[in-house]
């Protein structure tokens, strides 16, 4: 089993606080964006996969209607009412948790409250869904502990409503699913219109870095929802211009932005440029995996952190650093960043022959501008969400 030492440590903490066995214990890994940035709330196309790292969940039916729930790492045990369940504005990482039980009991009268803790090995503020993940592990524990069976689109909307109304950001389906979709060695190609997404396998020529920077993920802080707005603002823009339906940015093409774009305010018809841009290159990349050309895919990938960094403007200097040097490391094919964007990691794509010292050069380039080295973990595409 994946991370098996986390497993383990969570049963005996587990044991020691609550005096007994979980009834359901859950996994759910977290993922990395490969291509397809912010198109995924554009109904656009993205490439994912769940990765080698993520978080368990241990749970078992309360004797009254009182959750409680500890937080594995900081030893902290929070309480809430199974009828009143609602957002915190301390110790935050229980809405994540709060959230996704709310949405999974809702309507159906559950009274009976749970004894949960959960633990895992993403790191925060990594850019690596470390929250999709929790809501992921959590939705599966507890719904096979209540007995609710949702299907995996529900599943990742129930995650995704935590999200919107109890963290505080509208984010779009892509982290949750990405966790409950990812197989061994495949990546996870979405179609976010339809929710609709297939496997698509890499080869044994490709293996992934993430480069965590360790500079600050502003999601919440609103930067997110205002690029969100943005995209939103320029899709209802060339719904008026454009003769066929558009509801989202996914139904303009690049040709029709360059065509149609006066009128539109400059700041926001470059942010519009990018998930367009990007939903090209997914489907590029689509064709250029089946052929086998890791180089051509690497390419866009260099290519989508570009249109970050210059018409979206969600990259930062740290972020940029990592790209740049990462086009002059042997065995590298592509890089660009991973998620939301300011901050986070840089998610870098290599032959795994050169994993090793790609990571060391990649690290060193780091520290000679920052002091101290990024910390880069090589990354297996894996197993989605499942119980244990
Ligand atoms: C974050 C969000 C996702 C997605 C990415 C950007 O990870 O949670 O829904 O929008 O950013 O592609």
């Amino acid at each position: 089993m994946v991370n098996q030492d986390v497993y383990d440590a969570l049963l005996a903490q587990y044991r020691s606080h609550y005096g007994k066995e979980p009834e359901v214990v859950a996994y759910a890994p977290g993922r990395i964006e490969v291509l397809g940035n912010h198109t995924d709330y554009n109904e656009g196309f993205v490439f994912s996969a769940a990765i080698n790292y993520g978080t368990f969940f241990a749970a078992s039916k309360a004797p009254g209607s009182t959750c409680r729930l500890v937080a594995g790492d900081l030893r902290r045990e929070v309480q809430f009412e199974t009828g009143a369940v609602t957002a915190s504005t301390t110790d935050t990482w229980q809405n994540y948790v709060k959230g996704t039980f709310a949405g999974l009991i809702e309507g159906r009268g559950v009274t009976t409250g749970f004894d949960g803790m959960f633990l895992g090995n993403i790191p925060l503020g990594s850019g690596l869904s470390s929250s999709a993940a929790l809501e992921m592990c959590t939705g599966l524990a507890l719904g096979k502990l209540y007995g609710i069976e949702v299907d995996p689109v529900t599943m990742a909307k129930i995650g995704q409503h935590a999200e919107h109304a109890y963290a505080g950001c509208k984010c779009g389906l892509l982290d949750q699913i990405s966790s409950l979709a990812g197989k061994q060695g495949m990546l996870v190609k979405t179609d976010f219109r339809s929710v609709v997404y297939e496997n698509v396998p890499m080869g044994p020529d490709a293996c992934f870095l993430m480069c965590n920077t360790h500079a600050k993920h502003a999601l919440v802080d609103g930067a997110y929802d205002k690029l969100r707005a943005a995209c939103e603002e320029a899709a209802a823009f060339f719904a008026k211009r454009l003769r066929h339906p558009v509801t989202h940015l996914r139904d303009v093409s690049m040709a029709e932005w360059a065509l149609y774009k006066e009128g539109l305010d400059p700041a926001v018809a470059a942010c519009a440029a990018h998930p367009i841009g990007e939903d090209e290159r997914v489907l590029a990349g689509a064709k250029l995996l089946e052929q086998g050309d890791l180089a051509g895919f690497g390419q866009l990938m260099f290519d989508s952190h570009e249109s970050s960094r210059v018409l979206f403007r969600n990259s930062c200097e740290e972020l940029d650093t990592v790209v740049e040097a990462a086009k002059n490391v042997p065995g590298v094919l592509g890089a660009r960043l991973s998620g939301g964007g300011f901050g986070g990691s840089v998610v870098v794509l290599v032959h795994p022959r050169d994993a090793e010292t790609a990571s060391a050069a990649l690290a060193n380039a780091y520290a000679a501008r920052y002091g101290k080295p990024c910390a880069v973990s090589v990354i297996t595409p894996s197993e989605g969400a499942h119980l244990v």
